[in-house]
């Protein structure tokens, strides 16, 4: 018997104002036909004013809850990945944690940017696995409405907001095989010479202000497609793993040629990559785990199916898991 973190529960949370690619054409020099043919966005969620990531956060952690039937109670870490937190500090996972009302536990943030989903996925499997933490609660979510410059057609009309969450369990399985529920395995990657290509241009330690996101989009663009390949053949490889035995590509939904692109390069087909970037844009750590719950929801991914989580972000940071449902 081996000890895995099994998946019993995802929910996800997103703000009800919708901005189409007409309502940024209205104030923007680009159009929908731009935005859809370079990015296949074609809407966003922007959260209300004060509408913060932690309560998009904390609807979706309880959505994820009540899918698996449990409560706060049930629940010892609580692991956020965020790069829109509410405040510098305290952590936006402790802010989450006291409004599902829970005063035990460990809750603390992962600042991976777009990738947090799987730096958080992977931290919480380490500790589930480890024996150190029973049940934990891994949700991405962000506000990046609220570090876009909106006067910057390159990259005001590719993000928006959210929040995905899962409930992840430390179970016993029959064996360390890849036919056992679970994460089979994780990867990560980042490498800080590239910070220039995906930034923000402030901070508390460096102007005193939150800064804008500022982007090579180009650049970032042709990193990503050869970076998400690389991690998920490894991540295939680390599990023992081949392309064809993956079901479905739950993937971070920065722009679906790059989701075409790195679905291609492993000879999958696109019919197996969850596509969510046409309702709700780039939404960051978020991307994952909202898309995995709209798959789940739908009753695309059922049990026994091998998923392929991935993403590549800010830093850079990258990363890829192989989860079998
Ligand atoms: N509307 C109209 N025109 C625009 C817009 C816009 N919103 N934005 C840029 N343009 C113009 C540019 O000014 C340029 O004009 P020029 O030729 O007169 O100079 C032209 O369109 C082409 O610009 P490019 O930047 O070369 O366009 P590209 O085809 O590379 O698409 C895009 C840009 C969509 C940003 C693409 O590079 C991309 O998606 N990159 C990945 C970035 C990303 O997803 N980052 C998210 C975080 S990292 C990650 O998640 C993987």
């Amino acid at each position: 018997m081996k000890r895995r973190s099994v998946i019993i529960g995802t929910g996800s949370h997103l703000p009800q104002t919708i901005l189409s690619n007409d309502d940024l054409a209205a104030r923007l020099d680009t159009s929908d036909a731009w935005i859809v043919e370079r990015t296949g966005i074609r809407r966003r969620h922007i959260a209300a004013p004060g509408e913060f990531t932690s309560d998009l956060a904390t609807a979706a952690a309880r959505q994820a809850l009540e899918a698996a039937g449990l409560t706060p109670d049930d629940i010892d870490l609580i692991v956020v990945a965020t790069a829109t937190p509410d405040q510098t500090f305290p952590a936006c996972a402790t802010v989450v944690q006291h409004k599902l009302g829970m005063t035990h536990g460990v809750a603390f943030d992962v600042a991976a940017v777009c990738s947090g989903f799987l730096y958080a996925l992977t931290v919480a499997d380490a500790l589930l696995t480890g024996g150190a933490h029973a049940r934990a609660l891994v949700i991405g979510a962000e506000t990046f409405s609220h570090i876009l410059d909106w006067e910057d057609r390159t990259t005001a009309v590719l993000f928006g907001d959210g929040a995905g969450a899962i409930v992840l369990e430390a179970q016993m399985q029959p064996g360390d095989t890849a036919s056992d529920r679970g994460v089979i395995a994780c990867r990560l990657h980042s490498d800080g010479r590239y910070n220039d290509l995906l930034y923000v241009d402030g901070g508390p330690g460096s102007t005193g202000t939150t800064g804008k996101l500022r982007m090579k989009g180009r650049e970032v663009f042709r990193h990503a497609v050869t970076n998400l390949s690389s991690v998920m053949g490894e991540v295939l490889e680390a599990a023992s793993l081949q392309s064809a035995d993956v079901d479905w590509v739950v993937p971070h939904q920065a722009n679906l040629r790059i989701l075409e692109a790195t679905a291609k390069k492993l000879g999958l087909d696109p019919a197996q990559v969850v596509v969510t970037v046409d309702r709700h844009a780039n939404t960051s750590a978020a991307s994952v785990p909202l898309a995995l719950d709209v798959a789940v929801r739908d009753g695309r991914i059922q049990p026994g199916q091998l998923l392929l989580l991935e993403a590549m972000g800010g830093g850079f940071t990258w990363g890829a898991a192989a989860v079998r449902w």
